[in-house]
């Protein structure tokens, strides 16, 4: 083995912008790490308690990722800090619309007058870092492009389980994917964004690269959207394809007989899912480690297919019709603009 060189390495000469761009997207990778080491250290000292435990008495009572509150928290200050500009400019992160959303909200009078939306974004890489940068917080201009239109970007429940951290997800505007949250949230009138292919499509994570020339997304089976938007009405839906977000780490393709290999299939025998085994670049290297390459990623929101009239219990061919049409925006926002982010030779594969 060679003695490592100093090429691997970040020069001393990185100019501050770069650095906190690298600062802002460390932070998004270990906050949910540090927001519960921050937990510990404050039951650790008695003085920590006076806090912690009126948190707690508040923690147990307040049910604002699952019951739509997340509107009340939503914070357009907090979304616009310039740690998140910081965040997308590290990629960077770029924001593009097909054609301009009417606002939900009438700029001068705030008032709801237009439809509601539930983006749908493909595909999920490994931490759908796009998606939360361009969507999660204001920091690729989400207000600018799309006035009027608040958005709630939907994820796990578990991480609202996390003191402190669910307050800070909830003021971005992130709150929890259920069905009974998404509804409420949409019935005040606030947008949601749903990363439909969920932790199965993470596993098919694959950057591109000469061999490797395919998107693999799951659509067929994801239906529970199209139902929410029919059953809500007077919302239109909006394919979104980020272009390079499966760019932003490389996966260890296991081998079978190896070790990993055979823990990987333990957790799919046992616990029913896997994880795929991603490195990328550390801090101070760039070698290995857990923080993402700068790749660009290029989040482009398609055609709304819109949905008038609420539709109760909508059967089967109402739900299939709308699923289809869904299907054909996001190919068309995908051949449209493949060309413009490398991907002009790459096809989308809906395999599941
Ligand atoms: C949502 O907007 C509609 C008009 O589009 C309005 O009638 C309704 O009262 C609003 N809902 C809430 C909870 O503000």
């Amino acid at each position: 083995m060679s003695p490592p060189t100093l090429e691997h390495c970040t020069p001393l000469n990185t100019p501050l912008r770069r650095r906190l761009q690298t600062v802002a997207v460390a932070w998004h990778c270990s906050s949910f790490v540090v927001f519960t080491l921050f937990n510990l250290m404050l039951w650790a000292s008695p003085l920590g308690w006076l806090l912690a435990i009126p948190y707690l008495i508040y923690f147990f009572r307040d049910k604002s990722p699952a019951n739509g509150a997340v509107v009340r928290r939503y914070s357009p200050w907090f979304r616009s800090w310039r740690i998140w500009t910081w965040y997308c400019h590290y990629f960077p992160i770029s924001l593009h619309r097909s054609v301009p959303l009417e606002p939900t909200f009438t700029q001068d009078t705030n008032e709801p007058t237009g439809p509601r939306y539930i983006f749908g974004y493909h595909p999920h890489g490994i931490g759908a870092l796009g998606a939360f940068g361009a969507i999660g917080t204001d920091g690729c201009g989400w207000s600018r492009l799309f006035p009027g239109v608040p958005v709630s970007l939907m994820t796990l429940v578990n991480q609202f389980h996390i003191p402190l951290y669910r307050d800070y997800l909830l003021a971005l505007g992130i709150t929890s994917v259920s069905r009974k949250n998404a509804l409420r949230v949409l019935h005040y009138n606030q947008s949601i964004c749903i990363v439909v292919g969920g932790a199965r499509e993470s596993l098919l994570t694959q950057p591109m690269d000469k061999a490797h020339r395919r998107i693999e997304i799951i659509l067929h089976k994801r239906k529970g959207f199209i139902k929410l938007a029919l059953e809500t009405g007077n919302v239109a839906l909006v394919p979104t394809f980020a272009f390079g977000e499966t760019d932003t780490y490389s996966i260890l393709r296991t081998e079978e007989g190896s070790w990993l290999h055979a823990v990987q299939m333990w957790l799919k025998t046992n616990i029913g899912f896997t994880i795929p085994v991603f490195y990328a670049r550390g801090l101070f290297n760039y070698d290995f480690g857990l923080l993402p390459y700068r790749k660009p990623i290029a989040v482009v929101t398609g055609r709304p297919v819109h949905i008038p009239e609420r539709v109760h219990a909508p059967p089967d061919d109402v739900v299939n019709h709308y699923h289809q049409r869904y299907i054909d925006e996001l190919k068309r926002v995908y051949y449209d603009n493949r060309q413009n982010y490398g991907y002009g030779d790459v096809e989308i594969d809906i395999v599941g």
